[in-house]
């Protein structure tokens, strides 16, 4: 149940690069969210390699999860060209994972893509000159539109936007300047700046920054892991 009248209680976080040993669970900490949230909301890298076995630990310790869960997958979980089985395994274990869809959870609307690189503002890549490059500028620019068509679905009036790659580049800040281009895209933001967004939670960049803005306003905040939160927790409490 919601804390306060209208309220839900969005527990964040991306990153968690689950590995085959199965070294790390987070089954208490999925006990924890269950109790402290009323959604658990993963925003990719859910794998270290994007391994079958990875994605099934991971389904092993969400059975310790009893709220609702939505995700998008990060490039990590592409990595050895297993998307499809991985996507399998966490559908069945009642993720509702989202590539360009939306889904609505007690009146509010969860819109997410993974989104890609290509840079922040006047520095973004533009479409020039290679083949490779164009193309490049292109996948950047098909999720941007991805998120869009997903936006136009909503019909709650509050929505959140779960991406892996930022919108923005204030929350990659901490990060090293040299590879911002490669953390996100200010296309993403063009495109939340578009709609009414209570909030967008990314991750990716590791040692980014907690909290951001899009130039519209709408709340950035990167949940990775490895990021410190205002309360000391390892995911995010949203309260949408
Ligand atoms: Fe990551
Ligand atoms: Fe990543």
């Amino acid at each position: 149940m919601a804390e306060k009248e209208g309220a839900l209680r969005i527990a964040a976080i991306a990153d968690l690069h689950i590995k085959e040993d199965g070294a790390v669970s987070y089954k208490s900490l999925f006990g924890e969210i269950s109790r402290e949230a009323d959604v658990l909301a993963l925003a990719g890298d859910l794998t270290d390699l994007g391994k079958l076995k990875e994605a099934e630990l991971l389904a092993e310790d969400l059975k310790a999860c009893t709220v609702p869960v939505v995700a998008v997958l990060g490039n990590h979980d592409y990595e050895s060209d297993a998307v499809d089985d991985v996507r399998g395994v966490l559908r069945r274990a009642g993720v509702r994972l989202l590539d360009g869809q939306a889904t609505e959870i007690d009146g509010v609307g969860f819109v997410g893509v993974k989104g890609f690189v290509g840079g922040f503002g006047k520095t973004m890549l533009g479409s020039f000159g290679e083949p490779a490059i164009k193309a490049m500028v292109a996948e950047s620019v098909n999720e941007a539109m991805r998120l869009e068509n997903a936006m136009r679905q909503v019909r709650a009036q509050r929505a959140v936007v779960i991406l892996h790659y930022a919108p923005v580049i204030e929350t990659v800040v901490g990060e090293p300047p040299e590879i911002f281009p490669f953390l996100g895209s200010s296309r993403l933001a063009e495109t939340i700046d578009r709609f009414r967004v209570s909030a967008v939670i990314h991750g990716h960049a590791h040692r980014g920054a907690y909290q951001g803005r899009t130039p519209g306003g709408a709340p950035v905040y990167n949940v990775a892991r490895h990021i410190a939160k205002p309360d000391g927790r390892p995911y995010a409490l949203l309260r949408i």
